[in-house]
């Protein structure tokens, strides 16, 4: 059987999205917390947007009317040169 695989950073396929609706998962923020969607590499930008179509078109909702996650920025602001740097922070 052909998957359509909708995150490639998480392995989850248009199946796994089609059966946790069919469970109750119908927005966003819960699919993504059911099959980790966005929480791979790429946070999100190829597999949020398919999985909103999905879901507009599984439960007849127009896309526009499906919130986007929450997005969670660091607490405190973090320069790149602290990330790439291996000392710890004091
Ligand atoms: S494709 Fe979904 S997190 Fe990368």
């Amino acid at each position: 059987m052909k998957k359509t695989i909708i995150c490639r950073c998480e392995d989850v396929t248009e199946e796994d999205v089609l059966q946790a609706i069919d469970e109750g998962f119908e927005d966003i923020e819960e699919l993504r917390k059911r099959l980790r969607l966005g929480m791979g590499p790429c946070q999100g930008r190829t597999c949020i947007p398919l999985v909103i179509r999905i879901l507009a078109k599984k439960t007849g909702k127009n896309v526009e009317d499906i919130p986007l996650p929450t997005s969670r920025p660091p607490i405190v602001p973090v320069t790149l040169e602290a990330l790439a740097s291996d000392e710890d922070e004091e």
